[in-house]
């Protein structure tokens, strides 16, 4: 039993999608975010440098005495996630493409892969794409994606879809959203596409972090709601005050 916060990790605000699922299934545990737009976005970043900033964020949680780390981030875990499970000795639950959900719920539909580059390059996500491999699957790695969808600009990623997803209209039953910026945009992605089933992994990640706690003896035993510290990485003062406003306006 332990009160001390859980750590969630992201590029941007992107993770909220994560945490406001979370949040529903474990109200009476604290959180601390940390929105790293100093170094966004992630998905074109090398190896190297993912790792090197997951590191340095993770040490700051450590600092905060987060009991566990979330990687909120797909690119994060699927770069990261390796490194920091063998250097640190505490929980890391770490998110990935929901493709197993395609293949447990809807296999025989034609599916879209919507991710960075740096997770559809990456070899987690390739051992994950073979061992659910379905044939009807088209990958589609979506740079500058979640850079626009970061800044919010509705118009942007507007046209960005149009042009991006044109191709696909009328070919696709099932969106994997693989990026944790992604669910921020299903409306807009339905308006190209039609009628898509969406899946990502928010809830999966969310019952696995409290398996996780469970099995470490580390749940909360608060009988009240808990809190949500957000930090963001922006050296602008100004920067920071709307990501903070936007992620507590997502998170409700
Ligand atoms: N939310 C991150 C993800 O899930 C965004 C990556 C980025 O910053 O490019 O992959």
């Amino acid at each position: 039993m332990n009160d001390n916060p859980i750590g969630y990790l992201d590029s941007g605000i992107g993770g909220v999608t994560v945490l406001r699922k979370t949040v529903k299934l474990l109200s009476n545990e604290n959180y601390f975010f940390f929105s790293d737009s100093a170094h966004n976005p992630y998905g074109d970043k090398t190896d190297e440098e993912v790792i090197a900033r997951c590191d340095e964020i993770v040490q700051l949680m450590i600092q905060k005495n987060c009991k566990a780390v979330v990687l909120a981030c797909n690119t994060a875990s699927a770069k990261a996630a390796g490194f920091l499970r063998e250097k640190y000795d505490f929980p890391i639950v770490a998110i990935e493409p929901a493709y197993k959900m395609v293949h447990d719920n809807n296999p025989d539909g034609a599916t879209l892969v919507m991710a960075t580059k740096g997770t559809i390059e990456s070899e987690k996500f390739h051992k994950l794409f073979y061992k659910y491999y379905n044939e009807n699957t088209a990958l589609m790695p979506c740079v500058g994606l979640a850079d626009i969808i970061e800044k919010g600009d509705r118009a942007e990623i507007k046209k960005y879809l149009f042009e991006n997803l044109a191709e696909y209209v009328g070919l696709v039953d099932n969106v994997v959203l693989g990026c944790t910026h992604y669910p921020l945009i299903k409306d807009e992605i339905s308006a190209v596409l039609g009628d898509v089933k969406f899946f990502d992994g928010s809830v999966g990640v969310s019952k696995q972090l409290k398996r996780v706690l469970e099995k470490n003896d580390l749940l909360s035993s608060s009988q009240t709601l808990g809190t949500v510290e957000f930090v963001d990485s922006s050296a602008d003062e100004a920067t920071r005050i709307a990501k903070q406003k936007r992620f507590f306006e997502l998170l409700k």
